[in-house]
């Protein structure tokens, strides 16, 4: 090879690793997401198209979520996150592990949404509201013989051993809002009671809180304990699930977002903050089949949404058990005297 040849090969070779490179290196945003997955993912894709945005999405639990950003404090890889139950949102503005940011739309969200945001300091705003409910599987019920549960008290009965599936309130943001829920109809000591009596009726405790209905709806297990509204998306899908609103009462969730503290793409954060809370993007919550209650006063309820007002609900202490204390304290108290009992 000529002198020549050689100097001709490392100008072609720069030339080329120049037209590699982007024009612009990508804006980007990293997720972590406690809604379903199918909305997760039409907020991406829609956030992408309408931003330009690189965004890299997960989906976790929202007990998981917490321990993640709790774990990464020091050096957070994640900028913002978008659903899951309002509790450990909470927990995490408590703890600082998420910064102040008070929406441009803050005075369009429902009361809700708004309370969720001064409990947190602005850390953390409400983005749906959902119910808790018990669900079946009418056909496995029927087929199997067993009585139509109407209240929380019927779900320790003998007669459904095996027979019951809900999530664990450490991953899950579901399960622990139904902790928290029995706690505060019956009582401490009578909550926890109840939680033994369930245990033993109980065939697994999933990661995610809406895994159960799922697997009811395949007919994998006969009673569910999720939200309403992921019942719900089991029967516009076509399953034969039913949809119980016990009849003692029940609790709900604010499902809520929060950017995280230290977030590396802050800006792109914020940017996300207000496209979640925008009524058209709100609305669009039908196509991923999420039936949640929108926070903003004018997004669109998804047709079939449990209506909240029809709903007997209890008066939810959010600042209580969406307190670090309180929260690992009952956390601690299910894994030692619920989650070890024999079965
Ligand atoms: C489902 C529900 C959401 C809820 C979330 C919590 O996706 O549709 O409304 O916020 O579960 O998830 P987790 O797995 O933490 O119970």
């Amino acid at each position: 090879m000529t002198k020549k040849n050689i100097v001709l090969g490392f100008a072609l070779a720069a030339a080329c690793a120049i037209s590699a490179l982007p024009a612009q290196a990508k804006e980007k945003l990293n997720v972590l997401c406690a809604a379903d997955e199918e909305w997760c993912n039409l907020m991406k894709s829609t956030f992408e198209k309408e931003s330009g945005v690189d965004v890299s999405m997960v989906r976790k639990s929202s007990g998981e979520i917490f321990a993640h950003i709790k774990a990464e404090a020091r050096n957070p890889k994640v900028d913002i996150w978008w659903g899951g139950t309002g509790d450990p949102h909470l927990q995490a503005a408590a703890e600082e592990l998420t910064t102040e940011y008070k929406s441009k739309q803050i005075d369009n969200l429902l009361e809700w949404a708004q309370n969720q945001a001064k409990e947190g300091d602005y850390k953390t705003v409400g983005i749906y509201a959902g119910a808790l409910g018990i669900g079946y599987n009418e056909e496995l019920l029927k087929s199997k013989g067993l009585p139509a549960p109407k209240c929380w008290a019927d779900l320790t009965d003998p007669v459904y051993k095996g027979e019951i599936q809900m999530a664990n309130p450490n991953s899950s943001g579901t399960a622990y809002t139904a902790l928290a829920t029995v706690v505060q109809l019956f009582g401490e000591e009578k909550g926890f009671e109840f939680l033994a009596g369930l245990h033993a009726n109980i065939n697994q405790y999933t990661k995610s809180g809406s895994a159960p209905i799922k697997a009811s709806a395949r007919g994998e297990t006969t009673l569910a304990i999720t939200f309403m509204h992921d019942m719900v998306k089991q029967v516009k899908k076509g399953f034969p699930i039913k949809v119980v609103a016990p009849c003692e009462g029940t609790g709900y969730e604010v499902g809520s977002m929060s950017i995280i503290k230290g977030a590396r793409n802050l800006e792109n954060a914020q940017k996300f903050a207000e496209f979640a809370l925008r009524p058209d993007i709100q609305s669009m919550a039908e196509q991923a089949k999420a039936y949640q209650v929108p926070s903003n006063s004018g997004s669109t309820v998804p047709e079939g949404a449990p209506k909240l007002t029809e709903i007997k609900l209890i008066n939810y202490d959010f600042a209580t058990y969406g307190s670090s204390d309180t929260r690992k304290r009952l956390l601690k108290r299910w894994d030692d005297e619920i989650k070890s009992l024999p079965r």
